[in-house]
């Protein structure tokens, strides 16, 4: 077991709170730029909706555990990458990576790392796409996906991601199930906007 976390040694002082904040605004902002640039071009958006938060304390402490860390809390932005998170849903997996390379063009930001769960899905069935950023000092967690993808991963993170105890067969093999047919239906969705032009 790793050293005790102080826990008196919050992470979320107000400065850090503060900068954090300020990192999703304009991550949020730069993606509504980027949103409202396509639509002038081809008419349609590619960002149905956003999500952001900052995680919590208890999250942060079980993750640093989970990493067998013997740091304080004060320290974990030097190991933890999501304190801050953005999720961005599209419509389709094209828009996602028009969106992922439209913020990879940002000069005011940096990509620091990269996770296509697209084009290489986890064994669960968990897509996304995955990007670091670094702004302002602070990285951003940037998860992109279409509303079927996030569909899927939100009953997958109640059912068993964020489970301590293994979850029944039958449920691991409805969430296979859906996987599979969110993916068809992915599929359709792509053939339907395209229709649309
Ligand atoms: P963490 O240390 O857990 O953050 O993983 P990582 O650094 O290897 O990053 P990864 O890109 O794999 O996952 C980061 C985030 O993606 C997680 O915090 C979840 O929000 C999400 N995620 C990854 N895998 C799964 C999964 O199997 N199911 C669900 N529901 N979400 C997932
Ligand atoms: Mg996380």
């Amino acid at each position: 077991m790793s050293e005790k976390i102080d826990d008196r040694c919050e992470f979320w002082t107000p400065e850090n709170i503060y900068l954090y904040e300020d990192a999703i605004d304009k991550i949020i902002r730069y993606i509504k730029k980027i949103d409202e640039h396509v639509f002038e071009k081809s008419g349609n958006h590619i960002v149905r909706h956003t999500e952001n938060r900052l995680k919590s304390s208890e999250s942060i402490e079980e993750k640093l555990r989970r990493k067998g860390k013997t740091i304080a809390i004060s320290d974990a932005n030097k190991v933890i990458n999501d304190l801050a998170g953005v999720r961005v849903i599209c419509f389709d997996s094209r828009q996602v990576y028009t969106l992922a390379d439209e913020i990879r063009k940002n000069k005011k930001l940096t990509v620091i790392k990269e996770k296509d769960y697209i084009l290489h899905p986890k064994e669960n069935g968990y897509q996304s796409y995955h990007m670091i950023i670094e702004i302002s000092g602070v990285r951003v967690e940037l998860q992109i996906r279409t509303i079927l993808m996030d569909a899927w991963s939100s009953l997958e993170t109640v059912l068993v991601y964020k489970k301590k105890d293994i979850p029944p067969k039958e449920i691991i093999e409805k969430i296979h199930k859906f996987s599979k047919w969110s993916k068809k239906m992915d599929q359709m969705v792509e053939e339907m906007l395209e229709m649309k032009g």
